[in-house]
């Protein structure tokens, strides 16, 4: 059993989830999901990164003590991984003794391996406290960072540590170039060699003046203790929730797999690996930079005011629907909008009208022509033009071609398009008046009913209680979670019991 350790971006503990969070997490659920059902170990990490400047001044603005506010929001961001069916193993927090005790660890780690990788300096520049970082001139649009045009840039001269992040330009370069895949889609890993020629600057390793996060472990020469600049310690929480530097972490360590979106590849791909290597650590094996989801062609921000309320589009038709909805209609290696409109249609036409009504043909029919038992039946062409594109699946899902989950929805989709087709021009109903066709119709229900079976197993990554809601109407007798990918080619559902339950993607009621 091979492990399979991947992790999704900490979120700023600065407000409740919104619809981007929700997006990443729902993507790398789908992906740990997926993995789960080739029989990997998984290791799948969520968390919060709740110190920094960012987190500080919202505390400050509602008068109430950050720790308290971290704490609110670690609740809120769990219970709504928990409505969103978000399977992770592990919630990280920055504000854990234990992630505490591990930053620091790396950092000495750091200082004792390549004591010149940190040094002093004294530092004037421009803050973005939305980004967390110190902007260059080619970031900032009429004053303002381009990521964030809503805040007002802080104008900071300090004296603090720096890390060498120049002297990893060349050891990154090699590594894009000799190891494409770990950093993709290659749009992501064409930017950072942009950047890479364009040369590295060091960075902030320490802030002064920031109470809130972890201490540098080591003072100034004047004396001074500072802060821990909030990214060198959120990038370590990958390797901290392994239990660096103690016990087994290095049975997990390296993680598979880092999904961040496309704002924070670069800390990924530059700033992360150049610390492990620093540290003499092996590096993640992956970065995947999804894109942005937006909001009629808009970045949403709270301060912009173009906003989703998250529990209000989850309520239109439930967790899976909307979980299926995001990652078929928002490209994962790309950008792409959320409507109502596109919502409305998806359901209506890919859930209710195909896929559910799919589902309810056939059932209705092995109850009504075969007392709800599934006859035996020869493969047709339905399971051979299905087992054609299963590898199209998987290489969508398993890294080999990206991460494309919207391609591998798509592929099934076509399955579920050819299904009613078969429906249509075998025409059972029409066979069931004949007893001479009773062999063709036992053949064509048969094979119907395996296809759905195994539908059900690809769809169960994207909208898994719907899955298991079918895979049990249809009567199989093993748990769909102890389903293995390659098991599909072989999957015998002679004598399942068939039960009609819910209507699995309920028809909107017209308009009255
Ligand atoms: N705290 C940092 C990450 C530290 S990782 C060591 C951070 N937090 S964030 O809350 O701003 O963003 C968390 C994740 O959500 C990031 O991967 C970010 O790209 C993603 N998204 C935020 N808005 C998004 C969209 N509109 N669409 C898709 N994902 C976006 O950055």
């Amino acid at each position: 059993m091979s492990s399979y350790f991947l992790t999704t971006a900490i979120d700023y503990a600065n407000g409740d989830p919104h619809l981007g969070h929700a997006y990443e997490k729902i993507g790398a659920d789908a992906i740990a999901r997926y993995r789960r059902l080739r029989g990997d170990d998984v290791h799948f990490l969520v968390g919060m990164d709740e110190h920094g400047q960012k987190v500080e001044q919202t505390a400050q603005a509602q008068g109430i003590a950050p720790q308290a506010l971290v704490d609110t929001l670690s609740d809120h961001f769990q219970a709504m991984w928990k409505r969103l069916g978000i399977s992770y193993d592990q919630f990280m927090r920055t504000t854990d003794a234990q992630h505490k005790a591990g930053v620091r660890a790396l950092i000495e780690r750091i200082f004792e391996r390549n004591p010149t990788d940190f040094y002093e300096k004294a530092y004037e520049g421009w803050y973005c406290v939305g980004c967390e970082s110190f902007k260059q001139d080619a970031e900032i649009v009429d004053g303002k960072c381009v990521l964030h045009p809503t805040r007002t840039l802080e104008w900071v001269e300090e004296r603090n540590w720096f890390f060498r992040l120049s002297r990893y330009t060349d050891f990154l370069r090699a590594r894009l170039i000799d190891h494409p895949e770990t950093l993709q889609p290659d749009s992501r890993r064409n930017e950072m060699l942009a950047l890479l020629d364009r040369g590295l600057e060091d960075v902030s390793a320490s802030r002064s003046r920031l109470a809130w996060g972890i201490p540098f472990p080591k003072p100034l020469s004047s004396g001074e203790t500072q802060t821990t600049y909030v990214w060198f310690e959120a990038l370590p929480n990958y390797l901290t929730a392994t239990g660096f530097p103690d016990g087994a972490w290095a049975s997990r360590w390296p993680a598979q797999l880092h999904i961040v979106g496309k704002d924070i590849t670069r800390f990924h791909s530059m700033i992360w690996p150049a610390m492990l290597e620093a540290a003499g650590l092996p590096l993640p094996e992956r970065v995947w930079g999804h894109g942005f989801v937006l909001l009629g062609g808009e970045r949403f921000s709270k301060s912009a005011g173009v906003r989703l309320d998250l529990n209000e589009a989850i309520d239109r038709f439930g967790p899976d629907a909307f979980r299926y909805f995001l990652l078929r209609e928002v490209p994962f290696d790309a950008d792409g909008s959320f409507s109502w409109e596109r919502f409305e249609d998806r359901y209506n036409s890919d859930l209710a009208n195909a896929w559910g009504n799919l589902a309810s043909r056939v059932i209705s029919m092995v109850e009504r022509y075969c007392e709800g038992i599934v006859p035996s039946g020869a493969r047709t062409d339905v399971d051979t033009r299905d087992a054609a594109e299963l590898l199209e699946y998987h290489e969508a899902m398993d890294g080999t071609r990206g991460f494309l989950l919207h391609e591998a929805l798509r592929i099934v989709w076509q399955s579920v398009a050819r299904g009613n087709e078969y429906v249509d021009r075998q025409a059972p109903w029409k066979l069931a008046k004949d007893p001479a066709q009773r062999a063709e119709l036992e053949t064509t229900l048969a094979s119907l009913v395996r296809q759905l079976a195994r539908q059900a197993v690809l769809v169960a990554p994207f909208m898994p209680d719907k899955a298991q809601e079918l895979w049990t109407q249809l009567g199989a007798t093993r748990p769909l979670a102890n389903q293995r990918f390659h098991m599909l080619a072989t999957l015998d559902v002679t004598g399942w019991q068939v039960r009609k339950g819910e209507s699995l993607f309920p028809k909107e009621k017209p308009a009255a």
